[in-house]
């Protein structure tokens, strides 16, 4: 597949792992449709690339949207589902609210997202749908119960997904980083350590996306697992 450049549709592209993704495929000569709830953040007009805006907690939306996006692009043919968000503590400190919210945004909209964009994805020669899940989809930990909760969902959704796709062109994969320097930290009260080899880059989960979109169609890569060479979690004051 290497020598086609094909139709990308990242989510999350405005900050983090999906802006590296985005950056990494429209170098690599990708078509990319990045998206963010607020298109304004999308500063320098890049050609090949296609602002979308889409909120994920907005679940009402999403349907129309990717019918819109797929009229719009008919060629779309793989999507990287990175956006999300953390929140962690005790489970006695959310709200019902916020337990919703957090489980919509990093689970029920990937779903959803799914849902309306297999269709026609599954009449594509070939298709990836590659998720970012994360080491708490793999083992959970204290004050993660929540967002633990949303990527082990995401983790047996995928894997589902992938046998249910095995005889058609859709191949589903899901990627699981370590600690990762981004701004998903910027609201936490925890970071990694600031030594190198500490946190991922971004862009190493970019060259795991890569290595999907860059594989045979007869290769299915189900889950690719990276981690910092040491964990080290900095509490901040
Ligand atoms: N950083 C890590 O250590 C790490 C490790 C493992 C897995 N992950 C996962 O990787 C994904 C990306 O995280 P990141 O580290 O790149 O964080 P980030 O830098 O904070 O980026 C998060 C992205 O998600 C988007 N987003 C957040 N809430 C949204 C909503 N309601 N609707 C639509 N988009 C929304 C944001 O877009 P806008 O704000 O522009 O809408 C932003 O582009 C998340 O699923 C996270 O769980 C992160």
């Amino acid at each position: 597949m290497s020598d086609l450049k094909r139709t990308v549709l990242v989510t999350g592209a405005s900050s983090g792992i999906g802006r590296a993704v985005a950056r990494q495929l429209l170098e690599q000569g990708y078509q990319v449709i990045g998206s963010s709830r607020d298109i304004s953040q999308f500063t320098s007009p890049q050609r090949r690339f296609t602002a979308l805006e889409l909120d994920l907690s907005q679940p009402a939306s999403l349907e129309a949207a990717v019918r819109r996006l797929q009229l719009q692009f008919p060629a779309l043919d793989a999507v990287v589902f990175a956006a999300g968000y953390g929140q962690f503590g005790a489970i006695e400190q959310f709200s019902v609210r916020q337990i919703e919210q957090l489980l919509q945004v990093n689970f029920t909209a990937q779903v959803l997202l799914t849902k309306a964009l297999l269709p026609r994805l599954k009449r594509q020669p070939h298709a990836n749908l590659i998720y970012i899940g994360s080491e708490a989809a793999l083992k959970g930990s204290r004050n993660g119960s929540i967002y633990c909760a949303s990527k082990f969902a995401l983790r047996g959704f995928s894997q589902a997904l992938r046998d249910e796709c095995g005889k058609s062109p859709v191949r589903v994969s899901l990627i699981n980083p370590g600690m990762v320097d981004t701004g998903f930290f910027e609201t936490l009260n925890f970071a990694p350590g600031k030594q190198a080899g500490q946190a991922l880059q971004a862009a190493d989960v970019a060259d795991a996306v890569s290595y999907i979109l860059q594989a045979g169609n007869h290769c299915m890569i189900d889950e690719i697992n990276l981690s910092p060479a040491s964990k080290v979690i900095e509490f901040k004051k």
